[in-house]
């Protein structure tokens, strides 16, 4: 009897005591203040929910606090396990904070910022009615994990939001929260572009990489810009007009290595498609998902996969040697035909899992980074594709690689083209879009009023063709 009580007591205690490490450590004792609202904001319906959590479940806190514990979340360390942590501490801590993304969710909301050593360090989630006036009380402390993300509870009538080291320090410019509260996700399957940079000419890319992925069943695509050509921002322009893409320019005023950025990336685009969409790819613009049944499409094979707890598919890596330049300007549909990397590079390594590539439930994952997930959230499972059914093909330089031009030496390349039914498809598809973007028909001057270019001080397309052109 007595050996049962003290049994009793022992696991009281320690469930205690895992309470509030959990507790505490998500600041879940919110202010007692009443939250202080001005009556200028009309506060949608969406709007009126209040939390006091960022876990929806005490499971969920607690695999979120064993995650810390285990620092899994050490980007830099993460990848290079041989260096020290203490070495990269300090990587770029004297920047400000600055916000990437801000978007609520049903029960939180997630805050993007361009840290990118700050994980596990406290912080203050700030709240801005409809005018950008704080919402006074309203502030909560948060912790920055994984890297780059903040969670915070929601707060009714909160449109914009920020985040402060201190309580009380000035804001940075607060960001309007981007709507993802969505019944059920937008789209099933989208694509995270890891952001540009370089001089490579990207339109073909850009236009092929849509179109394909289009064929496959993606239905939005997200892309973070570094830098791009004005040439190349047409095309990424046009599919933005047209409601196919959401372009994120990540602008900000210090330097940085470019692969800071695909980190900050990886984070911001997982929280951008939360809720957004069912399924997310992070992939390079010089990577594409290829299925390889006939007549089964990548989303087919992902419809398969409703009803069970999947939440990560990695991808077998396929590298096609890519031996030749990109043209820089469109010319016509023959260039068409004969550019499209899928056409014209057919030579391959045989299929590894060294630098494969994920596609994941972005609601089901707790930290992602750039090649698969660190950690998913429990009762979830990943599963590797097969790759006699899906294999993603990387046009890997052997011209102009940053990191080493000899990838290919010592690998058994054979040819391994894409039907031509397939990339003759494929070939119409793009030649329609940059055709449309890329293609100009000098302006008729005998069908055009002399009042029209007399009338104003504009170049007259008569006299000679405008710049833009
Ligand atoms: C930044 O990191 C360096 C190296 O770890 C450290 O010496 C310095 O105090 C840090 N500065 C700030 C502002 O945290
Ligand atoms: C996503 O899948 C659901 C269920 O299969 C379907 O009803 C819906 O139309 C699909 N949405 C898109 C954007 O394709
Ligand atoms: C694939 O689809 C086409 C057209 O819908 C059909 O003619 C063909 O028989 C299908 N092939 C297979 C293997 O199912
Ligand atoms: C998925 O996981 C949940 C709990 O995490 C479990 O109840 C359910 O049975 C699982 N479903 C399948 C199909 O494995
Ligand atoms: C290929 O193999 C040779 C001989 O083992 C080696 O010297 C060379 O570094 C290898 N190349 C690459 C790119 O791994
Ligand atoms: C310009 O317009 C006139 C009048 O409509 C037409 O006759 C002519 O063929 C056009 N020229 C060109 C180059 O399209």
């Amino acid at each position: 009897m007595k050996r049962t009580f003290r049994i009793c007591l022992v696991i009281t205690l320690i469930l205690l005591f895992v309470y509030l490490l959990v507790i505490v450590d998500y600041g879940e004792f919110t202010s007692p203040l009443p939250i202080i609202y001005s009556n200028q904001c009309h506060i949608s319906d969406w709007n009126h929910v209040e939390t006091h959590s960022i876990s929806p479940s005490f499971r969920n806190a607690m695999s979120r606090h064993l995650w810390m514990t285990l620092d899994l979340s050490r980007e830099v360390s993460n990848l290079h396990s041989t260096l020290s942590i203490s070495h990269f501490q300090g990587s770029q801590n004297y920047t400000q904070l600055s916000l990437i993304g801000a978007y609520v969710y049903p029960k939180y909301i997630s805050i993007t910022i361009n840290s990118q050593s700050m994980v596990k360090q406290s912080v203050y989630c700030r709240y801005f009615d409809c005018k950008r006036n704080e919402l006074v009380g309203s502030e909560w402390k948060g912790v920055i994990f994984p890297e780059s993300v903040v969670h915070c509870p929601r707060r009714k009538g909160a449109e914009f939001v920020s985040v402060t080291e201190e309580m009380r320090d000035e804001p940075p410019t607060p960001m309007k929260l981007k709507y993802r509260i969505y019944e059920r996700p937008v789209h099933n399957l989208s694509i995270c572009v890891a952001a540009f940079y370089g001089n490579e000419p990207k339109w073909i890319q850009i236009a092929e990489f849509i179109e394909h992925h289009k064929m496959e069943g993606a239905t939005f695509f997200y892309f973070h810009i570094g830098h791009i050509s004005s040439y190349d921002r047409r095309i990424l322009d046009e599919y933005q007009n047209s409601g196919d893409i959401e372009v994120k320019v990540l602008q900000e005023k210090y330097e940085r290595p470019f692969y800071a950025w695909q980190l900050i990336e990886i984070q911001d685009c997982h929280m951008r498609s939360k809720y957004h969409s069912k399924w997310t790819a992070f992939i390079d613009i010089d990577e594409r998902i290829h299925t390889t049944e006939k007549n089964k499409t990548f989303i087919d094979i992902l419809n398969e996969l409703d009803g069970t707890n999947v939440s990560e598919i990695k991808m077998p890596h396929v590298k096609v040697v890519k031996n030749g330049e990109t043209p820089p300007k469109y010319e016509n549909s023959e260039q068409i035909k004969r550019e499209i990397f899928t056409r014209k590079y057919t030579k391959t390594a045989p299929p590894a899992w060294f630098a494969s590539k994920a596609v994941i439930r972005p609601d089901r994952i707790g930290i992602m980074s750039i090649h698969e997930v660190i950690a998913l959230e429990p009762g979830y499972k990943s599963i590797e594709m097969d790759s006699e059914k899906l294999t993603f093909r990387h046009y890997k330089d052997t011209l102009h690689r940053v990191s080493g031009n000899d990838w290919a030496q010592n690998e058994t390349i054979s040819d391994n083209p894409i039907s031509s039914e397939y990339t003759d498809l494929l070939a119409k598809k793009v030649i329609e879009k940059v055709k449309f973007v890329y293609e100009k028909v000098p302006a008729n001057c005998s069908t055009i009023p002399v009042y029209m270019t007399s009338s104003r001080y504009f170049p007259d397309p008569c006299d000679k063709m405008l710049l833009t052109w």
